[in-house]
């Protein structure tokens, strides 16, 4: 959550920030602000809500020329989004100032000390201290701002990327890093900082992970990384391997349509390369077979739709392997006394890699001797660096804050995982596997034939704009499919929707029914276990008979729910297991189009950020 970018460098800072904020918007859209340096000191602008409103304060009135600039996009937690709470802050004296991802759980006393020095805080926020803090500092240490970084910072406890500019050093730009968020992006003659690459991919793809508790500072020509301590620290170098191209709309109206339509080839991509002489070959995995085959448990452990993905990758494997698999909420599992050991994998789900109710669950899991593989679509990002072992999901961005491509690929990649355990425990044959991945493989292909259904699920869903509440139920992989549709239609309509599992409606949700109430319902392949179809096939004349409108989304040729069914969405035959990868397409686009139709903003709905990185 939040936004942030640094630049230092020949380029006018102002504009470099700016067009860094307006790829980081997707993380928090509260207020936006930058502080830029300049031969008369500092220029701080900035406005509550959407970044386009700081934008028009700059056109009404341009800023100075200057090559160092800091810049913010916030989602608040200390203060109400207000301008006075917006960032930058600066210090007492104009001479600093601060931007902030994270939360300073200390700030209160912090507060309460600058407070009976006399200084007033014109905010409500927890980042505003740093400010004063470093400006009292800042003497004491030669004006050094990366020395009075590191002093500050000894002082607090939470989670923070702080980034800070002081009056007096016109090419320097200082930023610390606890557990939020942070990377550096080495140019020629110019060097950026930001929550993630989209902010700078567009000048270098050369980028530098910071590590936990560490302090950079960069200048035109030099990045010096150390510890709290002033250290030298040990960091590592990356290259960015998607354009800026791939942080663009390129087209569509909204990145969520993009992020929908990629989803062929998000997937082909998570599955690329992952066969070597007929054998699953999971080679970024950094568990050895040993290592894997002693593991006598699984908990898959993720939040929102990561979640469902793991509850979807549970039914797999299990089936696959055998082994007892827990799929729990990230913010329960952390609280938690949970029974693993050094013979459970904790799987961690997480597109972002920031999650923080996963960061802390993974290293609870970690405390008790547990091996961490994470499922992360975000190179570099803390999950992956804290875990012992990760599996990339190759989906690109994800810009939209409702997860979609992201889903597709976590599912994906988790049976990967799955099919893996099978291969290294001896429970699957390798024929059975590679007919798994054969079936994976053609999914892209399924898929976009599931694309081809968005008009008429736009249809569906101008019709349903006005209902008061829609339920969503499936079976076995159809269940978190349900749940994820309810999710997005929560989300991104700002509805009451709720998932079921269909077996569950007799045993109290079937009391919810009135005359009209939308029910969506995933049906089962009939080829697969009949049973399951059979099953739904009466859920859905149950709710039928209770006055519900039936949305059906059931395979091609399925005709047995045609009876029963007000609207039938078609989706390709599939094996069972497979079937969530097409299934939850229509249930993407019907909340995309429901939001439409009701006018919200889908990229950015209200209250949310695409990471999550309080907790
Ligand atoms: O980055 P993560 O995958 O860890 O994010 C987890 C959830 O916050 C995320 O999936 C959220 O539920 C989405 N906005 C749902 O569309």
């Amino acid at each position: 959550m939040c936004g942030i970018v640094g630049y230092v460098g020949p380029r006018q800072a102002v504009d470099v920030v700016v067009s860094g904020l307006k790829r980081l918007e997707y993380r928090g859209y509260d207020s936006a602000g930058v502080a830029i340096v300049t031969a008369d000191g500092l220029d701080t602008r900035k406005k509550a809500g959407k970044l386009a409103n700081l934008q028009t304060i700059i056109a009404g009135d341009p800023m100075s020329l200057s090559s160092t600039g800091i810049g913010h996009t916030r989602w608040a937690t200390h203060g109400g989004p207000t301008d006075a709470n917006a960032h930058p802050h600066v210090s007492d004296d104009g001479t600093v100032a601060v931007i902030h991802n994270g939360i300073i759980e200390n700030f209160a006393e912090l507060r309460e000390e600058l407070t009976n020095l006399g200084i007033q805080l014109n905010s409500e926020t927890d980042t505003e201290v740093v400010a004063h803090l470093l400006q009292i500092v800042l003497p004491s240490v030669d004006g050094d701002l990366s020395e009075a970084m590191r002093r500050v910072c000894r002082r607090l406890s939470g989670a923070f990327t702080l980034v800070a500019v002081v009056a007096e050093h016109p090419d320097v730009v200082v930023a610390a890093r606890r557990n939020s968020p942070l990377v550096v992006g080495r140019g020629e003659g110019e060097n950026f900082l930001a929550s993630d690459v989209s902010a700078f991919i567009e000048y270098t793809r050369n980028a530098i992970e910071l590590g936990q508790d560490q302090v950079v500072c960069i200048t035109p020509s030099d990045i010096t990384i150390t510890d709290f301590d002033g250290n030298p620290a040990a960091t590592v170098e990356f290259e960015v391997t998607w354009d800026a191209a791939a942080a663009e709309r390129g087209g569509y109206e909204l990145f969520m349509l993009k992020e929908i339509a990629e989803q062929p080839k998000a997937v082909a991509d998570t599955l690329l390369g992952r066969m070597k002489d007929n054998r699953l070959n999971l080679d970024e995995l950094r568990i050895s077979e040993q290592e894997l085959r002693n593991i006598k448990k699984i908990v898959v452990i993720a939040c929102g739709t990561a979640y469902h993905a793991g509850m979807i990758a549970k039914y797999a494997i299990e089936h696959w392997t055998r082994i007892p698999c827990e799929v729990e909420l990230a913010s329960e599992f952390r609280y938690r006394d949970p029974i693993v050991s050094s013979e459970t994998l904790v799987i961690a789900i997480s597109q972002s890699g920031e999650t923080m109710d996963t960061i802390m669950a993974l290293r609870h899991a970690k405390d008790q001797g547990a091996k961490v593989l994470a499922i992360c679509n975000t190179r570099g990002a803390t999950i992956p660096r804290d875990s012992d072992a990760v599996l990339y999901t190759n989906a690109g961005p994800e810009i939209a804050v409702a997860s979609t491509k992201a889903f597709l690929t976590q599912v994906v990649a988790a049976y990967l995982v799955g099919l893996y355990l099978a291969q290294v425990h001896g429970t699957k044959y390798a024929d059975e596997i590679s007919d798994v991945l054969a079936q994976l493989a053609d999914m892209p292909r399924r898929i976009d034939l599931v694309l081809d259904t968005t008009e008429h699920v736009r249809k569906i869903a101008h019709e349903l704009r006005d209902a008061k509440s829609v339920l969503f139920i499936g079976r076995h992989v159809g269940y978190p499919v349900a749940l994820e549709g309810a999710l997005k239609l929560k989300e991104l309509a700002y509805m009451h929707a709720e998932g079921f599992a269909a077996g569950e409606l007799k045993h109290g949700p079937i009391a919810l029914l009135e005359e009209g109430m939308p029910v969506i319902v995933v049906v089962p392949p009939k080829t697969g276990r009949d049973v399951l179809h059979e099953k739904i096939v009466s859920n859905i004349q149950e709710v039928r008979a209770r006055g519900a409108r039936t949305i059906v989304i059931a395979e091609e040729g399925d005709e047995s729910v045609v009876p029963y069914a007000n609207d039938i969405i078609r989706i390709p035959e599939s094996p069972t297991l497979l079937q969530p990868l097409l299934a939850t397409i229509p249930l993407q686009i019907l909340a995309c189009a429901m939001a439409t139709a009701k006018g919200y903003d889908v990229d950015m709905p209200r209250n949310l950020a695409k990471s999550v990185t309080v907790e």
